[in-house]
């Protein structure tokens, strides 16, 4: 088995764990560090709506939360047939701490495909500009 593979499974895990009681969209998240270890994540809503955060931010979050610094990939599972991309505030999130990793979507049955981060936000604003 791949490490995307792999990654993949460890989202499926990790969305067993969404908190979703108002959309029931349930969504995983496992971002793969430049030295090999996992951080999973799942959507966690709350009834203001608003303050949702996305699977993909939480693996983020708490890796960075844990000292993580450099990535590889992250993928991402929703039990949908055509795969679930992450949302703006994820890309830019994603691209500022992350860089040019593959995101790697995939269902609760088989991988979707893989796109890379500069695919998915083109010419973004990051710390460059600053
Ligand atoms: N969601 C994610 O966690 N990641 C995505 O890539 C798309 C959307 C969540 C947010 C919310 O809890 C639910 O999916 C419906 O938008």
């Amino acid at each position: 088995m791949g490490d995307s593979d792999q990654l993949v499974d460890a989202a499926r895990r990790a969305r067993e764990h969404a908190v979703a009681p108002f959309s029931g969209f349930k969504v995983g998240a496992a971002l793969l560090t430049a030295d090999g270890r996992v951080y999973g994540g799942c959507n966690v809503e709350n009834a203001s709506y608003g303050l949702t955060v996305c699977a993909e931010r939480v693996a983020l979050l708490k890796a960075l939360s844990e000292g993580e610094r450099a990535f590889a990939m992250i993928a991402v599972v929703a039990d949908t047939t055509d795969p679930t991309p992450p949302c703006g505030a994820c890309r830019q999130l994603l691209w500022e701490y992350c860089g040019d990793i593959p995101v790697v979507l995939a269902n609760l049955r088989e991988t979707k495909g893989s796109h890379q981060m500069r695919d998915l936000l083109p010419l973004p604003f990051d710390a460059r500009f600053l």
